[in-house]
């Protein structure tokens, strides 16, 4: 399973990517808002930063919601950097954009998907990702990794070649049952991939060398 980091963070991407794990960045209008980064010209430009430290590729979200609008704005952040994958909502006018963008070869990352359905019809209109949100499911009492698990077999059945992409990860947890799952990618915030580094046993073996090493010199 890839890790994408789900920022519009720079300082974070540059210490995930300084761990050299990360392989890819998803992007969205709240995460750019929580970064300070406001209007599309503050985007475009944090986007291509993003792009200049992580050779991967970088999820740009649509903030449209008609088709002609996802279309022009999808024909536009292809030419901000090279690897773009453009998230597109799981609704009638995102399928139809993803249909549209990706007889363009365009690549795209279905954002917002709550059920198989909405799975199915992306992988059908071309979708590159699939992007079920785990954590805002359990947020209403429904299992969210159930649905990355149910995407993934009906995909596996039919030899379907949209890669799952667990999102909407809260914690390391999420991250375990996400592998479980067979989830291809899981996009997870800088704070999960701290988590995910972290074990006490880790940080009790090293002061234990190193105290033994100390010992070693003495005697
Ligand atoms: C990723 O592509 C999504 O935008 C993100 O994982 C949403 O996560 P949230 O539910 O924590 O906002």
């Amino acid at each position: 399973m890839k890790l994408f980091l789900d920022t519009a963070d720079v300082d974070e991407i540059r210490r995930g990517a300084r761990l050299g794990v990360v392989k890819g960045v998803t992007t969205n209008p709240s995460l750019a808002a929580k970064a300070g980064v406001g209007g599309m010209e503050a985007y475009k430009d944090a986007v291509q930063e993003i792009a200049s430290i992580i050779d991967g590729p970088i999820s740009i979200e649509v903030i449209s919601t008609d088709v002609e609008g996802m279309i022009t704005e999808g024909k536009d952040y292809v030419t901000w950097i090279s690897k773009p994958w453009i998230k597109l909502p799981s609704t009638p006018a995102g399928f139809e954009a993803m249909k549209v963008l990706s007889d363009e070869g365009m690549e795209i990352n279905q954002t917002l998907c709550f059920s198989v359905n909405q799975a199915l019809l992306g992988a059908q209109a071309g979708a590159t990702a699939v992007s079920p949100f785990v954590g805002r499911m359990d947020d209403i009492g429904q299992r969210g990794m159930d649905l990355v698990a149910e995407i993934v077999t009906i995909f596996r059945q039919y030899d379907i070649k949209t890669e799952v992409l667990a999102a909407s990860i809260r914690h390391a947890l999420h991250c375990v049952e996400a592998a479980r799952a067979g989830a291809h990618i899981a996009t997870i915030p800088y704070s999960v991939l701290e988590q995910m580094t972290q074990h006490p046993l880790t940080d009790i073996g090293v002061a234990r060398f190193l105290e033994d090493w100390e010992k070693s010199k003495q005697g």
